[in-house]
């Protein structure tokens, strides 16, 4: 018999052991519980009709040591969950990133690299993986138990959870969240790949990277007429915007994230840019929250923030003429 799921990421381990931990604690404190009540039957049962107890009026060292000392036990468990629990939350800087969204009833993902998946995940091994993820209805949950890995997903915000895929393999993918009618088939399956076979995999879309997409959709919804270097000033450039903190009307700032750029593009008048007016239509109902992300991954792209997944960018490469183009007049 196996206690626990199969192990395939960092994580596996290391949940598993907290838990023990913490099941180890339960075990032994409902032995002393069991073992004392019938301890205490038997050694005080009733001995003839008129036996009466002794009264106890309490006892200051036995009541500080069984507070003191679970106190300190559940402070172990806390530290240790904690610990875990910040490293869980924060992704490395170096991890390759993947785009989830979830829609009742399906999950679909994309690469970086432009490929996309439905009920699929593909993935290698021995390298941080970090997913943003959101919804396009309902909450939802995304859940690897192999993995132990596991994140609400929620409509209108990013999530973000990462992880390092220790063992080739094919894996469950689920929904932990009732999410409708088909709630129970929200799901498939994480194949994790060596990473040779991983990039052999990525290299037979011929998609065109999901930043090239989302420049594609930026000139298609006319984006590009407006947000560029030589338009007078009419709209702000976003060149190098992604990562910064933007100045906005009323003296006030925000930082330039995935939240903001989501935001700007479904509610413009929200936060508009110190020094230019509000003329930019919304684009609520007309992308797809795939089709945001398509978006993101270019305007990150603009910041010379590599796509996440490829090698870092050498300045004064292809990556900056990738950069400068969708600016330039001809688009
Ligand atoms: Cu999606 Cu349950």
């Amino acid at each position: 018999m196996r206690f626990y799921p199969e192990a395939a990421s960092d994580w596996a381990f290391r949940t598993d052991l907290l838990q023990l931990y913490i099941n180890a604690w339960t075990v032994i404190f409902t032995g002393i519980v069991f073992l004392g009540v019938f301890f205490f039957a038997i050694k005080y049962r009733r001995r003839s009709e008129d036996e009466r107890p002794r009264a106890i009026l309490g006892s200051l060292p036995l009541e500080l040591s069984w507070t003191i000392i679970p106190f300190f036990i559940a402070m172990t468990m806390f530290v240790w969950g904690a610990t875990l629990f910040f490293e869980y939350a924060s992704p490395p800087e170096n991890a390759m990133e993947i785009y989830v969204t979830g829609k009742q009833w399906m999950w679909h993902t994309q690469h970086p690299e432009g490929q996309r998946e439905i009920n699929e995940l593909h993935v290698p091994t021995g390298r941080p993986v970090k997913l943003t993820m959101t919804s396009e209805d309902v909450i939802h949950s995304f859940f690897i138990p192999a993995f132990r890995l596991k994140r609400d997903v929620l409509p209108g915000r990013y999530a973000t959870i990462w992880f390092n895929a220790t063992k080739p393999g094919k894996y469950r993918l689920f929904c932990a969240e009732y999410c409708g009618t088909q709630h129970s088939k929200m799901g498939g399956w994480v194949y994790v790949m060596e990473p040779a076979a991983y990039e052999a995999w990525l290299s037979g879309g011929g998609l065109g990277s999901m930043a090239s997409q989302g420049e594609a959709l930026f000139s298609q919804l006319g984006c590009v007429s407006c947000h560029r270097v030589d338009t007078q000033g009419r709209c702000p450039s976003l060149q190098n915007v992604f990562g910064s903190v933007v100045e906005l009307q009323g003296n006030r700032t925000v930082l330039a994230d995935e939240t903001y750029v989501r935001e700007s593009i479904l509610n413009p008048s929200a936060k508009v840019v110190a020094g230019f007016q509000n003329i930019m239509p919304s684009f609520q109902g007309q992308v797809s929250e795939q089709n945001i992300l398509q978006l993101m991954a270019y305007v990150k792209s603009l910041s010379g923030l590599a796509p996440a997944g490829q090698s870092q960018p050498v300045p004064g490469t292809q990556d900056d003429k990738a950069r400068f183009r969708g600016m330039g007049p001809t688009q």
